[in-house]
C-alpha cells in the first residue's frame, strides 16, 4: 500500500510563515552557545517525549517562571516577553487573577455538561456587554481553533451554504476547519490535506508589499492608484461564487498588516450584497491589544460573529468564545460546540476577572497611548537602519519588517532570524512572522520604561546585524 503512496512530508518543504524555524543551523548554534546542562536536559527530554512539529518541539529552552512581563528559563535567565502568544495582556500571574482562580477552584471546580453555572452565565453576559453592536449570543470553547470551527458551523446553519472566503497567509487555528480557512502551508499543505471543501482564499491587505501589485507610499496605500483592489477582488469572488457562507478574517492581521481605511466597510457591504456572513477572528487582537476593546472598533464595522480567545484566559487558562448576533441562534437542534470544558466555571471565572482587570486598570487606553509612543520610536529607528523597510502598528501590535534593500524590498529573512537570537541573548523575546517581520506584542501592563528598554535591545540587535 505504502509503495503506491509517496510520503508527502518528504516531498514538501512548507514555507516557514509562523515563527523562526526550530531546525535551523542558527537555532543549533544558539543552543550550543547558550543552553546550560539543565536547559539542554529539558529540551532533550521534551524532544524525546513529544511528537515533533514546526514552531514547537524541538523547543528553544525550558521555562520555569512567568511573572508580569517576564518569562524566566530553567537556567535563571529572564526575557521580556514581547510575544506571549498574545495571551498575556494583563501580564503573567496577575495577583487578582490568581486569587480568583483559587477561589473558584474551592467554590466549584467543574460543572458537567447539561448543567450551567454562575461564572459561565456572568461571563456570557459580560461578553455581550463589551461586544460591539448587537452581538450578544455567546458560546464558550476551550480554545481559539474550536471557536473558529463553531463559527464556521453556525455560518453553515444560518446560510445553508458551506463556502468560505479567507486570506492567504492567515492563521485561524490548528483544527481541520480552522486550517482550511487558514492560509499557511505549515498548517494546511503537504501531509495535512485534504481540507474542508469550499475554502476560497484571496490575498489580503499587505500594503507595504501589495499582492495586487500596487505601489505604496511609506507603507501606506495609495488609494487613488489602487482603488483598494484587495477589497474589490474579495467582492468579485463573492459575486462569482454567489453562494459563500462567510468571509472570515482578522480585522487587523496580527503580523501586523493594517487594513486600508474603508476596507472593512467595503467588505461588509459586499457580504450584505451577496448574503455572506462576516466573521472576525479577534483571537489575538481582542481585549484591548490594539487600543480599543476589539480591533474592529477602529473600522466602525460590526461582524455577524466575533471570535476571541487567548488573552481571555488571563495568560493562565485556556478559554475562547464566539459572540454572534441574536438572529444567528439557529442551530439549537444540533451540537455545534459541545465541548467537555464548554462551561468550565474556573476558566469562565478567569475570563471574567481578566476583563475586570483590563477595565479597572485602563489597559485599553494604555495600549493606545503606549502603542503610539512605541511606533514613534520604531519610526525613529527606521530612519537610522536601512535594514528596516517598514514599521507599522496599532496599539501594542507592532511590526518591524526587515529588507535586504529598500528599493527591491527583498525580505531579509536571515537577518530577522539573526536579530531574534541576538535579542534572546539580551533578554528580549518576540516572534518572527512571515520570515522577515519582527512581531512585537508586549503585555498591556508594561511600563513605558520597560517598553522602551525592549525597543533599545531590538535596535542594538538590528544595528549589529545590519
Ligand atoms: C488569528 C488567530 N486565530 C486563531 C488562533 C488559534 O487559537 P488557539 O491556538 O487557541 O486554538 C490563533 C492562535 O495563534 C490566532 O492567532
Amino acid at each position: 500500500m505504502t509503495e503506491d503512496r509517496p510520503d508527502p512530508t518528504r516531498r514538501f518543504d512548507p514555507h516557514q510563515s509562523e515563527g523562526e524555524s526550530n531546525l535551523s543551523a542558527r537555532r543549533r548554534r544558539w543552543a550550543e552557545a547558550n543552553l546550560d546542562e539543565t536547559a539542554r536536559a529539558a529540551v532533550e527530554a521534551d524532544a524525546r517525549h513529544f511528537l515533533h512539529q514546526s514552531v514547537s518541539t524541538p523547543c528553544l529552552t525550558g521555562i520555569a517562571r512567568a511573572e508580569g512581563i517576564w518569562i524566566e528559563d530553567v537556567q535563571g535567565r529572564r526575557y521580556m516577553d514581547f510575544h506571549g502568544n498574545n495571551v498575556h495582556n494583563i501580564g503573567y500571574g496577575h495577583p487578582r487573577l490568581i486569587a480568583a482562580i483559587k477561589d473558584q477552584l474551592d467554590a466549584l471546580p467543574f460543572a458537567p455538561r447539561r448543567f450551567t453555572n454562575q461564572p459561565a452565565i456572568d461571563l456570557a453576559q459580560k461578553l455581550a456587554a463589551i461586544a460591539p453592536g448587537d452581538l450578544s449570543k455567546v458560546l464558550l470553547t476551550p480554545g481559539g481553533s474550536e471557536a473558529i470551527e463553531v463559527a464556521l458551523k453556525l455560518a453553515r446553519a444560518a446560510t445553508g451554504r458551506f463556502k468560505t472566503v479567507s486570506f492567504w497567509d492567515s492563521f485561524h487555528g490548528a483544527g481541520f476547519g480552522a486550517a482550511s480557512v487558514g492560509g499557511e502551508q505549515l498548517f494546511r499543505s503537504g501531509a495535512i490535506g485534504p481540507l474542508l471543501a469550499g475554502g476560497e482564499h484571496v490575498a489580503s491587505f499587505t500594503c507595504y508589499r501589495c499582492a495586487y501589485g500596487y505601489p505604496e507610499r511609506d507603507g501606506k496605500p495609495d488609494l487613488e492608484l489602487c482603488h483598494m483592489a484587495c477589497a474589490g477582488y474579495l467582492r468579485y469572488v463573492l459575486e462569482k461564487e454567489g453562494d459563500v457562507a462567510a468571509v472570515i478574517a482578522e480585522p487587523l492581521r496580527v503580523v501586523p498588516y493594517l487594513p486600508p481605511p474603508g476596507y472593512w466597510r467595503a467588505v461588509r457591504a459586499a457580504c450584505d450584497e451577496f448574503g455572506a456572513l462576516l466573521i472576525f477572528d479577534e483571537i489575538p487582537t481582542g481585549l484591548g491589544r490594539t487600543g480599543t476593546m476589539f480591533a474592529c472598533e477602529h473600522e466602525n464595522v460590526v461582524p455577524d460573529i466575533l471570535v476571541l480567545g487567548k488573552a481571555l484566559g488571563g495568560g493562565a487558562l485556556p478559554i475562547a468564545a464566539l459572540i454572534a448576533r441574536p438572529g444567528l441562534d439557529v442551530a439549537g437542534a444540533y451540537a455545534i460546540g459541545h465541548y467537555t470544558h464548554e462551561k468550565n466555571p474556573v476558566t469562565a471565572r478567569a475570563a471574567l476577572t481578566t476583563i475586570a482587570i483590563i477595565e479597572d486598570e485602563g489597559l485599553v487606553e494604555r495600549a493606545a497611548t503606549l502603542g503610539e509612543r512605541a511606533l514613534a520610536r520604531l519610526q525613529d529607528m527606521k530612519a537610522r537602519h536601512p535594514l528596516i523597510g517598514d514599521v507599522r502598528g496599532r496599539g501594542l501590535v507592532l511590526g518591524v519588517e526587515l529588507v535586504q534593500d529598500r528599493a527591491t524590498k527583498a525580505p531579509a529573512n536571515d537577518a530577522a532570524e539573526a536579530v531574534f537570537y541576538r535579542a534572546l541573548e539580551r533578554g528580549l523575546s518576540f516572534k518572527v512572522t512571515m520570515g522577515n517581520v519582527l512581531t512585537l506584542t508586549p503585555p498591556l501592563v508594561i511600563s513605558e520604561g520597560d517598553l522602551m528598554r525592549g525597543l533599545d535591545i531590538l535596535e542594538a540587535c538590528i544595528g549589529e546585524v545590519g
